[in-house]
């Protein structure tokens, strides 16, 4: 094979997961870049990077670095300064050490580092607020004067409450509810934008309109207010570099004037209420009089929480128009945007100054075709939200209003009020999620399944808004268990590392000293109270404090992000600590406090088995009782039910196994044996008090089937046994599936990977409730919270869109499409369709970071063809599921000689074979027996 130099190319150079980003605050920032070649088997052999600041003066060069690493390369130079911006640029050499050229330049800027790098105040309207109420949006303006040529502006920002920001009136940005949802007594973003092309010689003026947000609405299951602050403030600082190198800095300070406008409320959870008539037309220009405007005042607020934001923001993504407008058997207009989604309706309409039109978004019709809200609830638990639009016009042609500071999970709209016949064109939906792009892609020959994968990509986008929430209506909250359970289906269809590197903060943040993680994060709590106790409801529950352990291995698992284990190991040590110390004896010894190393022999009193606090248990099962009592009221019975050792113990278990994962990743050795040997231990006792003599588990339920095998809590003998009797369980119940949020995801996986595929492919195939496809077949379009979120009656209960049930999605790509991890950030990629329940055909492409993966088999005439993709620097472990003595070919040729193979074994059921990157199509021309028997057994 001959190589010359440009036999490889570098391309879509990222920095800390993104495109040139502005305003990091990394100090070591990750360089990653991928390789293209149109040869097979191309690898990297090493790179060399160079950095350069503004000037061109270099900051780093790593000269020829002999390595395959092309992902997360931490920047090594010298210690950055706030607002830097460094160009950078990489080439690599491949195996034949051969060069690639120069990449093209990309770069990074940092934000501010510092806060003493922050000159500028808190500001906030002179008046006061009633807190009891929904108060208008203030709306604060100043204008400046430049007197030279500009060459560069940086904006740096952020408030109290939400911002909305024009320069000279022109929008900053098309980011919404910036500065985003965090922890904010903890971490507060501030946003950093180029406007250099929005300034102008001479008079300037910014305009900024806040809105309630999550710092003063209406936030989390419990819809509380003023959780973070009563009032709204902005910070805010404006660089100007002149054409002199001189620097203007303008600040929010005692200078702006506020006032209030249209937006009479904003609340995301309860809507927004906007009268035109209200409008002020040039507020956020600077000719605009605002001498009857009032004045603002500074406000003293610690700048130490301020960060800079480095994950994506919210943004309009799609658009739609409606599918139809009804009249309902109610006699009520209701629009139907064909998609259940989180987002707004634009207005487009015309008509007298002074009509008020009501817009009330839902999920679904009930089972006489008429809009209902009702289901959004929890009786009198929680009570649906608003989500309720009022707009007054003001009667000028034709009007055109997009809410700012409000967000609803709705597919159909209650329209009242409309001046004239509303037509579709009157209403645009926009969906509203954080800027994740979307990296993987699965297609069957099954259109059901196909739509059950697209209302799994749509739950995710509904709930991925600033952070992971259970679902975009009723409360909005970031439950861990959702969270961690959703997180390995989630980072395929979407690139989650920014998104999740910043909740993880938050979680971490949040965990309290003794290790113990809120069950939502961020978690706008006060405390719940039984019997005027207060008690520890909403945090440390198993399977969901253990997000910070499985969040941070997962991500390490899919995008190779090694330091993010680096930076939680803290966080995950003292999660698995809280576990220990709350599976001990019921008496500890006074003062005990959870030993920070584990050199030493067990404690007396360690007992492994977690049977203290409360636990969400398996959760929504079906026909599980504990929700509906549990939403009826919180009492002592209530706690008893909620305590759920098998499942807590089990959790330990596992999250002890990856946190001695994770210390081996990093190189911690002892940590890593004395977590192994916790990890045995829990085992043990995990054995000893739920696994019976005869392999029978307690509780017997498919979850406990489920989770048990998953977590390698048997002893080797049973795990045969275990496994039939999960499937005797399955088929006991009309092979329907009996899991609930936790062992769901991992329902199928267990069956196919003890040798029960043709089971797996029938329940996901079942189409009576409880299944995945009984919500397709009821017209779903996204995953419902329940498995009967529409009854047969037709009736909607509980959020229609709730991710967690979507976490099969994992099996999809996994496990049909067989496209899997064979070593972290998938530098090693192992194809293993598994064909079954009559499919003919599946695909599955992803974005990795090292470049595109892609699989597609199909069965055709008693051939078996699969096609795969392997990018530059990766290689992969092929196997094609055929019995032994089947002949496997590479586009008609004998694998021996095929270029990019390096390896073929045969093994009982599979021809396996290593290759390196290319794209290559093997075909089984002979019939293969068990693909096609497997075929069989379920059509
Ligand atoms: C939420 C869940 C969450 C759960 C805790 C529910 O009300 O919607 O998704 O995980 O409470 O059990």
């Amino acid at each position: 094979m001959t190589m010359n130099t440009a036999s490889i190319g570098v391309q879509d150079l990222l920095c800390e997961y993104e495109h040139n980003p502005l305003g990091l605050d990394v100090g070591e920032p990750r360089l990653s870049w991928k390789l293209v070649s149109d040869q097979r088997g191309i690898v990297q052999s090493a790179y060399h990077i160079r950095v350069m600041d503004e000037q061109g003066d270099m900051l780093w060069d790593t000269g020829k670095v002999p390595s395959d690493q092309s992902v997360h390369v931490s920047y090594r130079g010298p210690t950055l300064r706030s607002g830097q911006r460094c160009i950078w640029q990489v080439r690599v050499w491949d195996g034949n050490d051969h060069p690639s050229i120069w990449s093209e330049p990309s770069w990074w800027e940092m934000g501010l580092l510092h806060p003493s790098d922050w000159q500028a105040h808190w500001i906030e309207p002179a008046w006061d607020d009633d807190p009891e109420a929904f108060n208008p949006c203030p709306y604060l303006r100043t204008t400046f004067a430049l007197s030279k040529q500009v060459i560069s502006a940086r904006l740096y920002v952020t408030a109290h409450g939400l911002y909305e920001l024009s320069l000279n009136g022109q929008r900053v940005g098309d980011a919404y509810f910036t500065p985003g949802y965090t922890s904010y007594h903890h971490r507060l973003q501030y946003q950093t934008y180029d406007v250099s092309d929005l300034l102008r010689a001479g008079e300037n003026a910014i305009g900024v309109v806040l809105g309630d947000g999550w710092y003063r609405g209406s936030i989390g299951a419990f819809s509380l207010r003023n959780y973070y602050g009563q009032r709204l403030g902005l910070l805010l600082q404006l660089h100007v570099r002149y054409a002199d190198d001189s620097e203007q800095v303008l600040l929010s300070d005692e200078q702006w004037r506020a006032t209030t406008g249209p937006i009479l409320k904003s609340d995301l959870k309860e809507g927004e209420i906007y009268d035109a008539r209200l409008e002020m037309p040039g507020w956020d220009q600077p000719e605009f009089d605002a001498s009857r405007w009032q004045s603002v005042r500074i406000a003293n607020y610690s700048l130490e929480n301020l960060v800079a934001t480095n994950g994506p923001i919210v943004r309009p993504r799609e658009r739609f128009v409606p599918v139809a407008i009804l009249t309902t058997p109610a006699g009520e207009t209701v629009v139907d945007m064909g998609q259940n989604f989180s987002g707004i309706v634009q207005l487009k309409l015309s008509g007298p100054a002074g009509t008020t039109i009501r817009l009330q978004h839902g999920e679904a019709l009930d089972k006489d075709g008429n809009f209902t809200m009702e289901h959004l609830g929890l009786g009198s638990f929680l009570p649906p939200p608003a989500q309720e639009v009022r707009y007054t016009l003001k009667g000028e042609g034709e009007e055109v209003y997009t809410p700012s500071f409000t967000t609803h999970g709705y597919r159909y709209v209650k329209v009242e009020g409309f001046p004239g016949t509303p037509m579709r064109d009157n209403f645009t939906g926009i969906a509203l999620y954080s800027d994740l792009s979307e990296i993987g892609t699965f297609t069957c020959s099954d259109p059901l399944l196909n739509q059950l994968q697209h209302n799994i990509l749509w739950s995710q986008k509904s709930n991925f808004l600033e952070i992971p929430t259970d679902c975009p209506t009723r409360e909005r909250a970031g439950w861990t268990g959702d969270a961690q359970l959703f997180a390995r289906t989630g980072s395929f269809l979407m690139q989650t590392g920014g998104f999740f590197t910043k909740w993880l903060k938050d979680l971490a943040a949040e965990q309290k000293p003794s290790g113990r993680v809120p069950n939502m994060v961020p978690s706008p709590e006060r405390g719940m109270q039984i019997n005027n106790n207060p008690v520890d409801f909403l945090e440390g529950a198993a399977g969901w404090g253990d997000a910070a352990v499985i969040v941070p291995w997962t991500l390490y698992q899919v995008f190779g992000d090694q330091r993010m284990l680096h930076e939680h190991y803290e966080s995950m040590q003292a999660w698995v600590e809280y576990e220990r110390l709350n599976a001990q004896d019921k008496h500890k010894p006074a003062g005990y406090t959870a030993p920070r190393y584990l050199e030493r022999e067990p404690l007396a009193h360690e007992r492994y088995l977690w049977d203290t606090n409360y636990h969400w248990g398996e959760w929504l099962e079906p026909d599980d009782p504990v929700p509906a009592l549990l939403f009826s009221g919180l009492t002592p019975e209530t706690q008893q039910l909620l305590s759920a050792p098998h499942v807590a113990t089990a959790y330990f278990a596992y999250s002890t196994h990856l946190l001695s994962e994770t210390a081996r990743v990093l190189g911690k050795e002892q940590d890593a044996r004395e977590y192994a040997a916790l990890y045995q231990h829990i085992k043990d006792a995990y054995i000893r008090e739920f696994v019976g003599q005869d392999g029978r588990i307690t509780p017997e339920k498919q979850a406990s089937y489920v989770r048990t095998l998953t977590f390698d809590l048997l002893p080797e003998e049973f795990r045969r046994r275990a496994a039939q009797r999960l499937v005797e369980l399955v088929q006991q119940s009309g092979t329907h599936l009996g899991t609930g949020f936790l062992s769901t995801p991992f329902l199928l996986h267990v069956l196919s990977g003890n040798g029960y595929l043709d089971v797996a492919y029938a329940l996901l195939k079942q189409e009576t409730s409880p299944s995945w496809l009984y919500a397709v077949k009821k017209g779903a379009t996204t995953i419902w919270e329940s498995w009967n979120g529409i009854d047969e009656k037709g009736n909607p209960h509980n959020s229609l869109n709730h991710y967690s049930y979507g976490a099969v999605g994992s099996w999809l790509y996994q496990v049909v499409a067989g496209l899997e991890l064979g070593a972290p950030g998938y530098k090693h990629i192992l194809f293993q369709p598994q064909p079954g329940g009559g499919l003919s055909a599946a695909s599955a492409t992803y974005q990795s970071l090292y470049g595109e993966i892609a699989t597609r088999w199909q069965i055709e005439d008693h051939t078996f063809q699969l096609t795969v993709t392997v990018p530059v620097n990766t290689t992969a472990t092929v196997g094609i599921p055929v019995t032994l003595g089947r002949q496997v070919t590479e586009r008609g040729q004998g694998l021996a000689t095929v270029e990019g193979v390096t390896q073929v074994r045969q093994e009982q059921d599979a021809t396996l074979i290593e290759v390196g990157s290319g794209t290559y199509t093997f075909t089984a021309n002979h019939p293969a027996a068990d693909v096609i028997a497997h075929r069989s057994l379920t059509t």
